[in-house]
């Protein structure tokens, strides 16, 4: 590539960019210069082969450089698209927001297209504060939503949150999985809006049976906005190609974006139903009330029309299913044989193990959560990294939780591989202390300074 200059990419981007994230992978030994992408795979400069079960945080559905979804790319950038015209229309995005609401939750009558899924939660909280006439936004607590500031005033995560204040106002959280809650805090009658993520990516927690489709009654009765967040559960992440479809649901406000375009081009959407839509674009004057430079953009639309043929024509949604089951069946073993894993949960391909403090052991472990809290999952996400050369993530800060968001692409032998190498690992890591645990403990030592 004509921008290479020879210099070290950790370097570069450590004087250019961000110094601490360099300093970070350094100390997690995850500072490997990356040079190729291909489905599950990832390839470092020395060449050697990494199983990739982080998805870049779910947006690859389909793998890394799908070759389908490059043809498009291709494609459109050969028959040289008009591109965005800003004062007019063209093709590709009325074909993808027709393929969107086709496939979509039969409420939603509009599509508002974005850049990114924060964006997509940007446009949905401000066409509902419109829509409505009302300002509050409820959301539950431990969300994510994104990180602009409306956004991140629905997660309100101190992690997050830190020196960014003060937040929006009119926005609250209530505990996830608390219909009674929800209620109490709905009955005032000025809630524009609740967002919820169908299944929470912090930590990867599951709707109780009834809490989504009770939620969204409540909200009906109350005359509040449903909002069901998408993001990161759209496009067969879960099994099904949109999560509500496991409940039922029917959102008035639907936020996705993540694997929209395969990974490519940065690209979201937020759906509405029609009525609350044209209540806020409701005249000539008012057509350009919400809308950015980049969104729609010719290249998303192509990748995105391209995303939803290739889960299509090969089938992929169901082979995230098939294969989410098959992870469970394979890892759910690790409950009895572990006093140190505390529940195994999924849906589809997004999946997390969870640990807590072993009846044996209790010293160790209490040492290193007093060290930092979250401790125990990195030295599992540790070794699977340098020992057997698996990329996996913690699910939130200081969570004791290992989440993956494989491509639905990966060979059903790979996720064997996975689960057997997370038993090895956890085998080692349950033997704490052990040199295993000082160099962890080293390692945050030196993280904390
Ligand atoms: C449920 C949910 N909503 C919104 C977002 C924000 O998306 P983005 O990172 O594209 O801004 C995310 C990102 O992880 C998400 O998981």
């Amino acid at each position: 590539m004509a921008v290479r200059n020879g210099s070290d990419p950790s370097a570069l981007y450590a004087r250019t960019i961000n110094p601490q994230f360099v300093r970070m992978l350094r100390v997690l030994g995850f500072d490997r210069t990356w040079v190729r992408g291909g489905n599950e795979y990832l390839y470092d400069s020395a060449g050697e082969r990494f199983l990739d079960l982080l998805g870049g945080f779910g947006m690859y559905a389909l793998g890394r450089n799908d070759p389908g979804i490059r043809a498009a790319l291709v494609e459109a950038l050969e028959r040289e698209t008009p591109g965005s015209l800003q004062l007019g229309v063209s093709e590709l995005p009325g074909l993808l927001a027709q393929e969107l609401l086709a496939r979509a939750p039969a409420s939603l009558g509009r599509v508002l297209f974005t850049s990114s899924g924060t964006e997509s939660v940007e446009a949905a909280l401000k066409i509902s504060r419109a829509a409505t006439g009302r300002s509050r936004v409820l959301s539950a607590e431990d969300a994510f939503h994104g990180l602009t500031l409306g956004s991140l005033s629905a997660n309100g995560c101190e992690d997050f949150t830190g020196p960014f204040g003060p937040l929006l106002p009119g926005f609250d959280r209530v505990p996830f999985n608390d219909l009674d809650a929800l209620e109490r805090a709905l009955q005032g009658e000025d809630v524009a809006l609740f967002l919820v993520e169908p299944v929470q990516g912090k930590g990867v927690h599951l709707p109780d049976r009834g809490y989504l489709e009770g939620a969204q009654e409540l909200c009906r009765r109350y005359g509040t906005l449903f909002g069901v967040d998408e993001v990161q559960t759209g496009f067969g992440r879960t099994g099904t190609l949109f999560a509500s479809e496991h409940w039922g649901l029917e959102p008035d406000v639907m936020p996705v974006a993540k694997a929209l375009s395969g990974g490519y081009v940065p690209s979201g959407a937020c759906l509405f139903r029609a009525k609350v839509f044209d209540r806020v674009f409701d005249s000539m004057e008012h057509a350009v009330r919400h809308g950015s430079t980049f969104a729609p953009n010719d290249l998303a639309m192509a990748a995105g029309l391209a995303t939803l043929r290739e889960l299509d024509e090969r089938r992929l949604v169901e082979r995230s299913r098939v294969l989410g089951e098959r992870l469970l069946e394979l890892t759910r073993p690790l409950e009895e044989r572990y006093e140190v894993v505390a529940d195994v949960r999924g849906l589809g391909m997004m999946w997390a193990i969870e640990f807590s403090e072993p009846k044996h052991g209790r010293t160790s472990w209490r040492l290193l959560e007093k060290t930092q809290p979250g401790l125990f999952a990195q030295l599992v996400i540790g070794p699977l990294f340098h020992e057997h050369r698996i990329l996996t993530q913690v699910a939130g800060h200081k969570l004791n939780v290992l989440k993956i968001l494989p491509p639905f692409t990966i060979a059903e032998a790979e996720i064997e591989r996975f689960a057997e190498a997370l038993d090895t690992v956890i085998a080692h890591a349950a033997r704490i202390p052990s040199a295993f645990a000082k160099t962890a403990l080293r390692a945050s030592a030196h993280l904390l300074r």
